[in-house]
């Protein structure tokens, strides 16, 4: 089997997406989709050449016009899935990548246009990144990682979302905790 680079990160993306829409006032059913569709965000990846995946260093100009494709081949792959259960599965593999006021997207959207579980996926997923140890980087402490989400307010983020998962954080310490010691260790009662 092909093995993906931060593909064990999935679980922490999932229970902190599925948590932070709970904190918005999602129902617990779209919840439960959100978490799904967070695990399912970077499925393209396996359709991305290895080289490019785990390349060391910067990547060159076409090869992360590769790297980008992995949005679009993942929405590709969930093709299948019916109903709302699809439509969010692939909304996020297709616009996780997108910032709050388009800056720097992918694919040139403000992420402010699209549906709210998208960010939150997003948020999520850079969370995990930067507390998560990379070919070119060390696993960053979670005051580090915080730190770095709240200068992106405003333009990666919406600054509801990062006020959100900052609240969420000081609330409970326990959360940055699972990106150490894995789900299954917290208490979500
Ligand atoms: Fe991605």
């Amino acid at each position: 089997m092909k093995v993906i680079y931060g593909l064990s990160e999935n679980k922490a993306v999932s229970f902190l997406s599925e948590i932070i829409a709970l904190e918005r006032g999602m129902p617990l059913e779209v919840a439960k989709q959100v978490r799904t569709a967070a695990a399912l965000h970077d499925i393209g990846k396996l359709k991305i050449p290895d080289s490019i995946l785990n390349k060391p260093g910067a990547l060159d100009k076409s090869e992360f016009e590769v790297i980008k494709t992995h949005t679009v081949l993942g929405a590709g792959m969930l093709s299948s899935i019916q109903g709302e259960m699809g439509e969010i599965a692939r909304a996020v593999c297709l616009y996780h990548h997108e910032w709050h006021d388009g800056s720097k997207s992918y694919w040139g959207h403000r992420a402010s246009n699209l549906p709210s579980y998208i960010q939150i996926v997003s948020i999520s997923d850079v969370f995990t990144a930067l507390m998560s140890k990379r070919s070119y980087k060390e696993a960053w402490p979670p005051s580090k990682a915080l730190a770095f989400i709240q200068e992106q307010s405003g333009t990666q983020f919406e600054p509801e979302l990062v006020a959100v998962l900052l609240s969420l954080i000081n609330r409970d310490s326990r959360i940055p905790a699972i990106f150490t010691e894995g789900v299954t260790k917290i208490d979500r009662s």
